[in-house]
């Protein structure tokens, strides 16, 4: 090798999963990627637990749109295990809380959906200004299009809960509710 090319290379640094580095992520920042990342996991089985919950009770479409949140929640933690990757970092991943499996009501569920998703976002808006701290533009990049699908999500769920809310537990208004999110 041409000592300019060794020179070239010895300057480049690499992470631990041995991929070069073209700028190191600062260690809060990596420390709060990772705890985000176990919550989109969480989220993931969460939202599986919700959509067993309806299964068990015969509303179908709840259970469906559930079920769909889980694998997004799931894309959602690929894309930062990515990004993490992309970075060259390693992913190491953390034990996962039981979920919890049971609610008095379909209130209850949908307003504890719609609490994980503004905890989600406020974990997002922390990483977003970390990540401006320590001028890591490549990571506000990355996070803008995350913050604007939290707003979609809180909007879903807030949806969701002023109908269930409407509906006053009435079956039949329920059931409307169930066919309506098995047609999405
Ligand atoms: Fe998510």
């Amino acid at each position: 090798m041409p000592e300019s090319s060794l020179q070239f290379s010895q300057s480049l640094k690499f992470g631990s999963s041995g991929r070069a580095i073209a700028q190191e992520i600062d260690d809060s920042l990596l420390e709060n990627l990772f705890e985000h990342l176990t919550m989109e996991r969480n989220a993931n089985v969460q939202y599986f637990s919700m959509s067993l919950w309806f299964k068990e009770r015969e509303l179908r479409g709840f259970s469906s749109f559930f079920l769909r949140e889980s694998r997004e929640e799931m894309l959602h933690a690929q894309k930062f295990t990515d990004y993490l990757i992309a970075r060259g970092y390693k992913i190491n991943l953390k034990d996962l809380p039981s979920p919890v499996q049971e609610w008095d009501s379909i209130q209850d569920l949908i307003s504890f959906a719609f609490k994980m998703e503004s905890d989600l976002t406020t974990s997002v808006e922390q990483l977003y200004s970390i990540s401006e701290r320590s001028s890591d533009i490549r990571t506000n990049v990355f996070l803008d299009p995350i913050v604007e699908s939290q707003i979609k999500s809180e909007d879903t769920f807030a949806y969701l809960l002023g109908k269930i809310k409407f509906a006053e537990n009435q079956p039949s208004a329920v059931l409307i509710i169930d066919k309506e999110l098995n047609e999405e």
